[in-house]
């Protein structure tokens, strides 16, 4: 095996929203080591600027190259959104980023073209859904819906109450005739069973995080750099309180597999 393999997967996102990347990437991947970042004392990056978040991208990235990871996961639509590839590119490790994952799964399983896509409003002004999903689907009709409470709404732990239906309706009710709904946001598929509801069984739901894990798994093999196959061990850092991340992510997860430590992402932003 070669040395690189042995190190960890390092995984980000503004806050809990990335746990249901790495909560796919753990069932395919057992073996791995990973190290997931929760950016949740400057959550939400959604409605910041595009400069704002591509810096905190860019500490993000920097906090776990600090720890030596071998690959990195942008389980964050708007920092991959607001960033590129290009520049998610230019840290020198392998990334994989859910936007491309969502645009082909919502390509391969829309029966009519007609395709929504929910996310933040800089992923939805970003533009970066419909280009990427009409490259793939030349007769896609696009829809696409910022919900910016539904970020607040998950970190917060409201994930099935009468208030989040409420919001979920006023977002949702008017989005028209599509078959396939992207979850462009990786906190939205926490409201999964609130916007299944409000949308009805004609609507497939997509969910990055599963091809997000399976790219992840073909860059690892083409590059010879997989690590062991049982075994795999997890630390979890957050820019906000430990406990509460903790707290929401064990009600998310299930018990945690490794420690929740506190960690100051500006610390890292002048660094190479
Ligand atoms: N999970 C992030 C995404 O996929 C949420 C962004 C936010 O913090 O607003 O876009």
């Amino acid at each position: 095996m070669k040395k690189t393999a042995s190190k960890p997967i390092g995984i980000f996102d503004s806050g809990l929203g990335g746990l249901t990347v790495l909560q796919e990437i753990r069932k395919l991947l057992p073996g791995e080591d990973l190290i997931y970042f929760g950016d949740s004392g400057r959550a939400p990056y959604g409605t910041k600027s595009t400069e704002t978040v591509r810096k905190c991208t860019e500490s993000d990235i920097k906090l776990l190259l600090s720890k030596d990871v071998k690959a990195i996961v942008a389980a964050c639509n708007t920092a991959a959104a607001c960033s590129g590839r290009e520049f998610l590119e230019s840290f020198g490790v392998p990334v994989v980023d859910v936007i491309r994952a969502g645009s082909e799964e919502a390509a391969r399983v829309s029966k009519t073209g007609r395709i929504g896509v929910i996310g933040t409003p800089a992923t939805i002004k970003s533009g970066i859904y419909e280009r990427s999903i009409k490259a793939l689907r030349s007769d896609c009709v696009f829809t696409g819906r910022a919900c910016p409470l539904f970020v607040p709404l998950v970190e917060e732990g409201w994930w099935d109450n009468e208030i989040t239906a409420a919001v979920c309706h006023k977002y949702l009710s008017g989005i028209g005739d599509i078959d396939t709904l992207v979850l462009g946001c990786t906190h939205y598929p926490y409201l999964e069973k609130v916007i299944a509801r409000e949308l009805g069984e004609g609507v497939t739901l997509v969910n990055s995080a599963k091809a997000v894990a399976a790219q992840l798994k073909n860059l690892l093999e083409d590059s010879g750099i997989s690590g062991k196959k049982r075994g795999g061990k997890a630390a979890y850092y957050t820019s906000d309180s430990a406990e509460k991340f903790a707290g929401l992510a064990e009600m998310f997860l299930g018990k945690l597999d490794g420690p929740v430590l506190r960690v100051d992402p500006e610390d890292f932003m002048g660094k190479q």
